[in-house]
């Protein structure tokens, strides 16, 4: 019978717990008995407020090394446990950082192949959310807020001085957790869960996903195209209008572009919502025209047919002078959509974009093909829920106008 390991490897505040929460939630949705084991529960039901302080890291420090070597083989006894029992698949969630721990992770769970899971994350942004998340939790209520970071920031000093990327281990994975991208691999073929895995890890998951676009600026109006204009009465309206539909729906993060017609279309729906997070991000600004931007589709048409023309020949293809194409927004609408979902970490969220930044956003959940994408229907008078899982995909469209 089939079981496997999974061991994850990073330094803090990368996502691994992110990526092992959706690598076990995957399996299970798949029928498999998959289980989390992590370090850092273990270490704080062990060591509990002793186990704070960054000196417990100091990898000079023998004592605390010895410590914290005694956690990780407890953990791995548990897991060897469980896996010799009804387990299929182990977790098991931990920095892992040096190949000595590796090594001795190795030879412990010699019974069953195990797959190394590293976990990247540059965009430090999402570091510092994670770095926060990190800081609030219980074990650091005593620590002021201030010296709780600098403590934090101390522990990840610690393992950055011991840490060595996956290389020697026979099967691996290297995977961009902000991004769902694997950026490496060393294949563990003839396992079934090695597939299912490497899926989960690039899907992008989406659990109460509200798409709306913007309500009716003056440029929609007068079939202008980008710019920055603001909402008509009639796109006021509408925004309330949404708000309204929404007001009983649990919404964690509202996520807006840059452009006022987005913080417009999002305000109502912010006003009685003191909990809720919002950022407003450049990915989902609307697909720049370049040389066209403010220009009347009629007047392009006029003006500058080649780009009439070559728009209606291949719309996915081709881009604005001096702008973009639907296939330069791709890469950057799925970073922004890759970087809200991380934030909200399964939370529902809602997104308020635009009319072309919309359609790629479905289309990352949908598979389509290219050239039907710029021709997806996006209303100003209903929003798409989204909730998507390997086993099901749920899109409806609903008016709310
Ligand atoms: O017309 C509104 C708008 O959001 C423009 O700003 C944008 O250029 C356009 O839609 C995108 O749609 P299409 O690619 O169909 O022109």
């Amino acid at each position: 019978m089939h079981k496997l390991y999974v061991v994850m490897v990073g330094l803090p505040a990368r996502g691994k717990s992110t990526l092992a929460k959706r690598i076990c939630g995957g399996l299970k949705e798949e029928g498999v008995e998959a289980k989390i084991f992590n370090n850092g529960e273990l270490r704080r039901i062990l060591y509990g407020a002793n186990s704070t302080d960054a000196d417990f890291y100091n990898p000079s420090d023998l004592d605390h090394k010895k410590a914290r070597e005694q956690i990780a083989l407890r953990n791995l006894a548990r897991a060897k446990a469980w896996i010799n029992n009804q387990g299929m698949v182990a977790v098991l969630d931990a920095t892992n950082a040096s190949r000595e721990r590796r090594r001795i992770i190795t030879q412990t769970l010699s019974d069953h192949p195990i797959l190394f899971v590293e976990c990247v994350n540059e965009d430090t942004m999402l570091q510092d959310i994670c770095i926060a998340r990190k800081t609030s939790l219980p074990e650091f209520a005593n620590y002021t807020k201030e010296d709780a970071l600098a403590n934090f920031l101390k522990r990840i000093h610690y393992y950055e001085s011991i840490f060595e990327p996956l290389s020697e281990e026979k099967y691996w994975l290297r995977v961009d957790s902000t991004a769902n991208r694997i950026l490496e691999e060393r294949a563990l073929d003839g396992s079934p869960y090695y597939p299912a895995i490497r899926q989960i890890l690039v899907d992008i998951p989406a659990e109460d996903l509200y798409l709306a676009r913007h309500g009716e600026t003056e440029f929609n109006l007068e079939g202008r195209i980008g710019g920055d204009p603001l909402l008509t009465p009639k796109g006021l309206s509408q925004a309330t209008a949404l708000a309204t539909h929404l007001r009983h729906t649990r919404l964690d993060w509202v996520f807006t572009s840059t452009r006022r017609r987005s913080h417009q279309t999002a305000a109502p729906v912010l006003q009685d919502r003191h909990d809720v997070h919002t950022l407003a991000m450049p990915e989902f600004d609307e697909l720049w025209a370049g040389s066209c931007e403010g220009m009347r589709y009629a007047e392009i048409r006029e003006k500058m047919p080649e780009v009439s023309k070559g728009r209606n020949a291949n719309k996915y293809n081709y881009s604005y002078p001096n702008g973009e194409s639907y296939r330069m927004l791709h890469n950057r609408v799925k970073k922004g959509l890759c970087r809200a979902l991380f934030l909200a970490g399964g939370s529902p969220i809602l997104i308020i974009g635009h009319q072309a930044i919309n359609r790629v956003l479905l289309s990352l959940f949908l598979r389509c093909h290219e050239e039907d994408i710029p021709y997806i229907f996006i209303p100003q008078n209903e929003f798409y829920h989204i909730s998507v899982s390997l086993r099901r995909k749920v899109f409806e469209r609903i008016p709310y106008n």
